[in-house]
């Protein structure tokens, strides 16, 4: 067994409460890159190979889901030389990763504006995600073009298309329908969102997804973010009391009692 494999088996011998679904908000690669002179785009080059390693480092812990925020709709505003790279880096990031992707047993996925980008973006992404669709350790989704009120827009678009059709009536619109359209359809909600880089604020960032997720924000830079930080980020999650709108005496009843009561449909993640 390697080093990284016992550093996380011990972390799993403490019995943590896991996220199934961790979502991510990787900030910093910009200031990382200009702290020691480099170009921006440097930052974006090491933020690529952080997320090999949390990667790596989720499928050591069994956790199911994650999900990068790795392009955002507002970042097409960004300088086009940085957008441009960016663009690249996601083709060689795809290519040169999705070895270790199938080694790990890693599932690839994207969402978001996906037609939005360029076409050799689109084909290597395509193809990784038809290379890797049979794998299940860990679900992997890139963010791409996308952001929340993007993507409500686009469901609402679509509802009201279905309703106009006939084929829902307004009144049968609810938290499943919506949930059933938006890109994230299939995936469980995240229970932790983590942003690194220092900065307080979800971005435009699954905003109905997090409704209920756990918030965590890290002072380190994307670049520097590895499966040391993803544990602390887990040990921090792990002290949470998840309440869901209920009170702590309902939320420790015994299942039995629970269930009587109806409260085993609420999650105990
Ligand atoms: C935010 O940092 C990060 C991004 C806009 C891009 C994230 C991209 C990667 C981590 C590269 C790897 C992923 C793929 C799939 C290509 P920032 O530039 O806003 O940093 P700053 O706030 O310090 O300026």
């Amino acid at each position: 067994m390697s080093q990284t494999k016992d550093k996380y088996q011990a972390f799993l011998e403490t019995a943590p409460k896991l996220p199934r679904h961790i979502a991510i908000i990787m900030d910093g690669n910009g200031r990382w890159a200009q702290q020691r002179g480099q170009a921006r785009e440097q930052g974006h080059a090491a933020g690529a190979k952080a997320l090999d390693k949390v990667m790596r480092a989720a499928v050591a812990l069994g956790i199911p889901y994650l999900t990068v925020y790795a392009f955002s709709t507002e970042n097409w505003g960004r300088p086009q030389g940085e957008v441009e790279a960016l663009m690249s880096l996601l083709v060689e990031t795809i290519r040169e990763q999705t070895p270790g992707m199938q080694e790990h047993g890693v599932r690839l996925l994207a969402i978001g504006d996906l037609d939005r980008l360029p076409s050799i973006s689109r084909t290597a992404l395509a193809e990784a995600i038809e290379k890797t669709q049979h794998n299940d350790k860990l679900t992997l989704t890139l963010a791409l073009s996308y952001s929340a009120r993007w993507e409500l827009s686009h469901c609402m678009r679509r509802i009201a298309t279905e309703i106009q059709q006939g084929l829902y009536l307004p009144e049968e619109i609810d938290e499943a329908v919506i949930s059933q359209r938006l890109c994230t359809a299939g995936l469980p909600d995240p229970d932790l969102l983590i942003r690194t880089g220092g900065e307080q604020r979800i971005s435009n960032f699954l905003l109905w997804q997090t409704a209920y997720a756990e918030l965590y924000f890290s002072p380190i830079y994307w670049p520097d973010f590895d499966g040391d930080a993803l544990l602390e980020a887990i040990s921090d999650y792990s002290g949470r009391e998840r309440r869901y709108g209920l009170t702590r005496e309902q939320i420790n009843k015994p299942i039995q009692q629970a269930e009587d009561t109806d409260l085993a449909t609420t999650h105990d993640a």
